[in-house]
């Protein structure tokens, strides 16, 4: 397994002190839920759900790279596109700040945000305007989207999410032309510069996507993405469709897109080697649920709950070659429909005891920075 990233991020301007800075928080997410209705079949009416998120709270930091892991279904994308409400979460908030003081006493003035739940134009308008914290989901969508651009999604299929029919230097720009970033008369200037930040070459211009390779293809939508100039992206498993030998090739990118920019990304990937070689830290998710959260060089020398373990040692290596006998994870993942009471982990876990059937481990602090959410985690 590759080593952690141990790069410091820290770019802080030390002049201004009331600028953000690199390393402040930019995006609180507490307690976000999200059930999915199940479709009833025929005539039958489900009240069944999929608990797909179940109280997931995490912060990224300005210019940090979060990691979020966890097998398939777990809930990583869930996440990922509520943050965006690309999917409406059923309950939770995410604050998304361009100060740190505000952030962090937002508790303190959980009224003001009470009063923000129905807004008026000029309210909105006041708040999008006037770099002061945002509650997404007290804001209706349409004036939502345009804060929303500050934050970026790169799916996993760059197949899929390119339109077929227009020239990637319009792709490119199509959006900072729309909302006013850039001048219609700019783009082809603007589409050339972000052409050449992702390695692409200039011709690429006018062509059309069918004539690139899905890593080329990828470039383009992390050139898309970029492009809005974003405080953060969620990269959604970005290389997963990938051919192996052009993995490393986009995460380096996006890895000197971070670096450059300053840009945050929440990361979302099965592979731990992989987040461990990109990110500053690193979420681990089970059955909806975050079992563990700490600094990535922490979580490897360090990881404190059973399932991490088990996750790393089945961890296949950077070139995507699984490793040869993989400790097991074995046993099914919990039904996302009935979640057992206690411990979503416990029929799986080799440290289970008789508490964990009956109680839901919450999150704790181990030591700092390092949360893990099971009763053995001491031990
Ligand atoms: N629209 C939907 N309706 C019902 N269930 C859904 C819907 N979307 C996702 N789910 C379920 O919610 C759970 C979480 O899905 P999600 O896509 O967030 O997982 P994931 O961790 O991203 O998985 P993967 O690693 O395979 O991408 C899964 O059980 C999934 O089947
Ligand atoms: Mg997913």
């Amino acid at each position: 397994m590759n080593s952690p990233k141990n790069t410091p991020l820290n770019k802080i301007d030390p002049s201004n002190n009331t600028a953000p800075q690199q390393g402040d928080p930019l995006l609180v997410v507490k307690d976000l839920i999200k059930h999915y209705p199940l479709k009833a079949s025929g005539f039958s009416f489900s009240k069944e759900k999929v608990h797909a998120l179940n109280g997931i709270s995490f912060t990224v930091n300005r210019g940090e790279i979060l990691g979020l892991v966890g097998e398939s279904g777990c809930g990583k994308t869930t996440t990922g596109r509520s943050l965006l409400r690309m999917i409406e979460p059923d309950s939770g908030q995410v604050y998304f700040n361009r100060t740190s003081q505000e952030i962090l006493d937002f508790e303190k003035k959980k009224e003001d945000f009470n009063s923000l739940i129905k807004p008026s134009n000029s309210e909105i308008k006041k708040f999008s305007n006037a770099e002061e914290r945002i509650n997404f989901r007290a804001f209706p969508k349409k004036e939502m989207r345009k804060e929303r651009l500050k934050l970026q999604y790169i799916f996993q299929d760059p197949y899929q999410s390119l339109n077929p029919k227009q020239q990637i230097g319009r792709i490119i720009t199509e959006a900072p032309v729309e909302h006013g970033h850039i001048k219609s008369n700019q783009w082809e200037s603007t589409a050339l510069k972000y052409l050449d930040l992702v390695g692409l070459p200039r011709e690429a211009l006018h062509k059309y996507p069918h004539e690139f390779s899905g890593g080329q293809r990828q470039r383009i939508n992390i050139a898309r993405a970029v492009a809005l100039q974003p405080e953060f992206i969620v990269c959604d498993e970005p290389v997963s469709s990938l051919d192996v030998s052009i993995q490393s090739q986009i995460l380096n990118l996006l890895l000197d897109i971070q670096k450059e920019l300053g840009t945050a990304y929440l990361f979302i990937a099965h592979n731990l080697s992989v987040v461990f070689y990109l990110c500053d830290k690193v979420a681990v998710m089970y059955a909806g649920n975050m079992v563990e959260e700490a600094p990535s060089r922490e979580l490897y020398n360090n990881p404190r709950h059973p399932y991490t373990e088990l996750l790393m040692a089945a961890a296949p290596k950077i070139d995507g070659k699984p490793l040869e006998n993989p400790p097991g994870l074995e046993g099914e993942v919990p039904s996302l429909i009935q979640l057992p009471r206690g411990c979503a982990f416990q029929a799986r876990c080799p440290l289970a005891i008789d508490k964990c059937k009956e109680e839901r481990p919450q999150l704790k602090e181990l030591s700092p920075n390092h949360r893990v959410a099971c009763f053995r985690a001491h031990e």
